[in-house]
């Protein structure tokens, strides 16, 4: 595929596709554009891109199709009118689509067989910044699917954001997107729950969040860095020299118990509570609070 100017279809006009396609028109590819509410194109067609008036008509315009969508069934709903469309035949015979949108492993992998039967590559991907961060250099997103189809639009993939490759395994992408997004969801519902806490004694919220997000920032050394936490998970060694789990459960029902007290809502303390009671039920008590993992993963 070339790539230089090489003619780029976006389904999906989100906060996200728009921010895609924006990149690619700016980079100056030939963008054609179908979304389900038409006047979310607007601004881009002002921009140069060209709105399709069915999603069979964008699907044919570009040798890649690039969808961002709120889930995987959104895909169906568009692309199965698509390949039934009398007036194009084969539409996907050949074709590379891209499906940035968020779902699981499994539904990934059906979707690339699904594309795969009807001729099409599909790659799944996983856009791991915000809308505005899209097309700047902090932007990366993770790929998985046939080599082949992303060594041809890399350079096109490119300017949405760094690409990561995984490999062949369509669902790959989409676990690691979905494992990323575990810790930052975790983490946000973490920073309001504890501002709620903070906030029902009446100290505003700016005298807390500062500080709140430098100790996010500052985990990786409080935890000892990636290298360690990794060799304890995959060794199972958890000698209990620093932060036990015992020590970590009693401040997890602290937690819990302020929470009570502050009147607030209960389900996440209570919630990582239980990640620490299991642990120390299961004897783990005077190892270090990373044994919660042999509690967390169901596997093996
Ligand atoms: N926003 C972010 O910060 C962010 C960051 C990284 C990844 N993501 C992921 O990127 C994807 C897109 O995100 P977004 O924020 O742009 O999402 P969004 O605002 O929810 O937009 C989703 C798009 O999907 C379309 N859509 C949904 N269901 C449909 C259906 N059944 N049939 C046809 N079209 C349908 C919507 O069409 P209408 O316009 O007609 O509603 C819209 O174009 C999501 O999977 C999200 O998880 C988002």
């Amino acid at each position: 595929m070339s790539t230089e100017s090489s003619p780029v279809t976006v389904i999906g006009l989100g906060p996200m596709g728009r921010a895609m396609a924006a990149t690619l028109i700016a980079a100056g590819h030939p963008v054609t554009l179908w979304n389900r509410t038409p006047s979310r194109a607007r601004d881009l067609v002002a921009a140069g891109a060209t709105l399709a008036p069915t999603p069979s008509a964008a699907v044919a315009a570009s040798e890649l199709t690039i969808l961002s969508l709120t889930d995987y069934p959104a895909m169906y709903d568009i692309l199965e009118p698509a390949v039934a469309d009398p007036a194009y035949r084969d539409l996907l015979t050949g074709k590379v689509v891209v499906n940035l949108s968020s779902d699981t492993p499994e539904a990934s992998r059906a979707a690339a067989a699904w594309a795969a039967q009807r001729g099409a590559s599909f790659l799944t991907g996983g856009a791991m910044v915000p809308a505005p961060m899209i097309g700047t250099p902090h932007a990366y997103v993770f790929y998985s699917g046939p080599g082949e189809a992303f060594t041809g639009c890399e350079a096109v993939l490119r300017l949405i954001g760094e690409p990561r490759y995984l490999g062949t395994d369509p669902g790959l992408a989409q676990l690691f997107y979905q494992a990323y997004l575990d810790v930052f969801l975790s983490t946000l519902s973490g920073l309001l729950h504890a501002t709620a806490l903070i906030t029902s004694a009446g100290v505003p919220a700016t005298e807390f969040l500062p500080g709140a997000l430098a100790l996010v920032s500052g985990v990786p050394d409080m935890i000892g860095g990636a290298e360690q936490l990794a060799r304890q998970v995959e060794t199972g060694e958890h000698p209990g020299d620093l932060s036990t789990a015992l020590m970590m459960g009693a401040t997890a029902e602290h937690i819990l118990r302020s929470s009570e007290q502050a009147g607030i809502d209960l389900e996440l303390p209570r919630a990582v509570k239980s990640h620490y009671d299991r642990a120390i039920a299961a004897g783990h008590g005077s190892s270090d609070w990373t044994a919660l993992y042999e509690v967390l993963k169901a596997y093996g």
